[in-house]
């Protein structure tokens, strides 16, 4: 009999990124990272900040002005929730709710300042020794990401970036420093953060500036073309020097439902499943460029170039999982009156009119969950990690100092059922962290106030507050949940 359950070693787990969570910037040797330079006027009104959160880029000037103000207070990704000191007692309360797995990012900068310094920063290794040290110490598992968007600034300065091969060396070198280092605690690894981010935020994807692209279209393709390249080489050496590596391929889930079932809808649907996600995977899980995607580029102009061996190197090095962030989903029409919304790194998403969006316009849709699950795993047959899912939104710590977010724990319940359903379905799914498990900056708008955590942290857009931690209704929940394995949803 088929059992609508969790396998036993599910892991349910939370995750974070070094960039919006950890502060201590400029502390323990860490240099100047590409997130480091993203700044927040603390002036600007509500429509401003999420009109910059998806059509903001960085500028030459801005860069320019983001090194020099050493001091200024309003980049808030400098300062995160200062996850850096206070690690200690987060890992408690994340010991607390039960969670037995946690995903965060190494940040580049602390393990090479510089990103072509000679010989590691020590005091950046001793850190994620101690961090790392204390969730084994706790029984949590360590879903490590290698570069979720921020890398050391001088590598953009001094060489492009992402547009050099060379930097594909530096980034080997600090990955084999991190399987020296790390390579039997942690147990999962992820190259990069949502590979397919740099069509939609060419800083965060691929540290661009996008008025300094001559063919800006051609540079994405070339800066994700090394990505690529970089991973396969990670899972190359993975097996040369890990003893059990779980290398997995991870990108923003756009789930686009034909709007209609017009064929024209039905065949855009396919396109923009094709363009916006299944290009990653498939070279990351099936080892090669995907025909389909010839059309696109030639439409941009784009001609990849491939150094001798790419080929053989990504066909030989392939993912051991696949994982994703999923947060909405959204529908596909030639229809170009259609109405809009906005979701997860897209300023103008076609709005499904059967879903309820949530405060920031995002539409909440549970069963697209269970519908992702399986088409990926019908289409790579690998284990499945969801990296990222969660309700972000505005909340003021209420009462009693809680948070009552019965609205968050209808969300999480809406899409756990999906999640035991795609498994009752047959999907190989491993573990799941919820985004932003404790509230962190936002990557977007870069505030405080848009929150997803089940813990709240007491700081504002600023940066002003006591920083303390409290637990929202949705901590004791998850907690039940995890407790049970999902026994009661
Ligand atoms: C994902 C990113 O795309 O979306 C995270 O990997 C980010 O870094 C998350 O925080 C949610 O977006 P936002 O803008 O609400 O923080």
């Amino acid at each position: 009999m088929v059992k609508n359950e969790f396998p036993k070693d599910f892991l349910w787990g939370g995750a974070i990124a070094c960039s919006q969570a950890d502060g201590g910037y400029r502390e323990g040797g860490k240099g100047i990272s590409t997130q480091d330079c993203r700044f927040f006027d603390p002036n600007w009104d509500e429509k401003t900040i999420y009109e910059r959160a998806y059509f903001s880029e960085m500028s030459t000037a801005g860069l320019k002005k983001a090194i020099e103000d050493e001091g200024n207070i309003n980049y808030p990704l400098r300062r995160g929730i200062d996850f850096y000191h206070k690690y200690p007692q987060d890992i408690s309360l994340l010991k607390e709710l039960g969670l037995k797995v946690f995903r965060t990012s190494i940040s580049w900068s602390r393990i090479f300042p510089n990103g072509d310094d000679i010989l590691p920063n020590d005091e950046g290794i001793k850190y994620y020794r101690d961090l790392f040290g204390k969730l084994k110490e706790n029984d949590i598992k360590i879903f490590a990401t290698i570069v979720h968007y921020d890398i050391p600034v001088n590598l953009v300065l001094k060489y492009g970036g992402w547009k050099n091969r060379k930097t594909i060396d530096f980034y080997l070198k600090y990955v084999k420093v991190l399987f020296e280092n790390f390579g039997d605690i942690v147990d999962y690894w992820l190259p990069f953060n949502e590979i397919n981010a740099a069509r939609f935020g060419t800083w965060d994807g691929a540290c661009l500036i996008k008025g300094e692209e001559e063919n800006y279209d051609q540079s994405i393709y070339q800066c994700v073309h090394h990505q690529f390249i970089a991973s396969a080489k990670v899972i190359e050496l993975s097996k040369k020097m890990l003893k059990k590596p779980m290398i997995g391929a991870m990108i923003a889930r756009f789930c686009s439902y034909p709007a209609t079932c017009k064929p024209e809808d039905v065949l855009q649907s396919i396109h923009d499943e094709q363009y916006s996600n299944y290009f990653y995977l498939d070279v990351m899980a099936r080892g090669e460029y995907p025909k389909y995607m010839d059309r696109f580029f030639e439409k941009m102009g784009v001609n990849i170039q491939f150094a001798e061996g790419d080929k053989e190197l990504l066909k030989n090095n392939t993912a051991d999982f696949v994982s994703f962030s999923y947060y909405s989903s959204q529908v596909s029409t030639i229809d170009q009156s259609w109405s809009k919304t906005c979701g997860n790194l897209v300023a103008e998403a076609n709005l499904n009119p059967y879903l309820k969006t949530n405060e920031i316009g995002w539409t909440i849709d549970g069963i697209g969950l269970r519908i992702v699950l399986n088409q990926l795993y019908d289409r790579y047959q690998l284990p499945l990690f969801i990296a990222e899912n969660g309700l972000g939104t505005f909340e003021k710590l209420e009462e009693g100092n809680t948070i009552h977010d019965d609205y968050r724990i209808s969300y999480f319940e809406e899409h756990f059922k999906a999640m035991k359903e795609a498994i009752t379905d047959g999907i190989d799914l491993i573990g799941y962290t919820a985004w932003g498990i404790i509230d962190i900056v936002s990557c977007g708008p870069l505030t405080m106030d848009k929150r997803y955590g089940v813990i709240y942290v007491d700081y504002d857009n600023c940066g002003n507050g006591t920083g303390n931690r409290y637990k929202k209704d949705s901590f004791y929940w998850y907690k039940k949940v995890i407790e049970t394995n999902g026994e009661n949803l």
